[in-house]
């Protein structure tokens, strides 16, 4: 498990694996905020993002490679994450999930997180 202040190109590579390509401000963008750790386990296995403001920790781009799910390595680098936050000051963490992404919604809610509010994406007509 490795916390570093800024994300490097493994890690990179599987954030934009997941998002279709990331635009170039992203780097500086996810390194944007005075309290920020890019979580990994062995390189490219598992990756995930913690940022803290004021008393909040924001957990997002959580992932797992595809032959090394189901072994726990989510919630550890979750929990790695929240322990860190802990010592920042953060007591609540939070993220956004998509409905449908039974895997993750499970994962959150053995992590003990509860549903604050849904919100609904909209697609514009062409
Ligand atoms: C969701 C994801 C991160 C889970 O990673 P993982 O390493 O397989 O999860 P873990 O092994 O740590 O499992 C933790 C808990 O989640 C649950 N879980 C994980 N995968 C699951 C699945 N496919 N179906 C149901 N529950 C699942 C398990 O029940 C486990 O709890 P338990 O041990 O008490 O049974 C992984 O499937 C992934 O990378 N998905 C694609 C990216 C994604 O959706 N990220 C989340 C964006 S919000």
């Amino acid at each position: 498990m490795r916390l570093a202040d800024e994300p490097d190109e493994a890690w990179l590579a599987v954030a934009a694996r997941r998002k279709g390509g990331l635009p170039d401000a992203a780097r500086r963008v996810l390194i944007d905020a005075r309290l920020v750790k890019c979580a990994s386990v062995a390189g490219d296995l598992a990756i995930a993002r913690g940022a803290v403001v004021r008393d909040f920790l924001h957990l997002a781009l959580v992932e797992v490679a595809e032959p090394a799910r189901g072994r726990g390595l989510a919630r550890h680098i979750t929990r790695a994450l929240a322990l860190w936050g802990r010592d920042m000051g953060a007591g609540t963490a939070f993220l956004q999930v998509e409905e449908t992404n039974l895997p993750a919604r499970t994962l959150y809610g053995r992590l003990g997180f509860t549903t604050h509010h849904p919100y609904v994406t909209r697609t514009a007509p062409d």
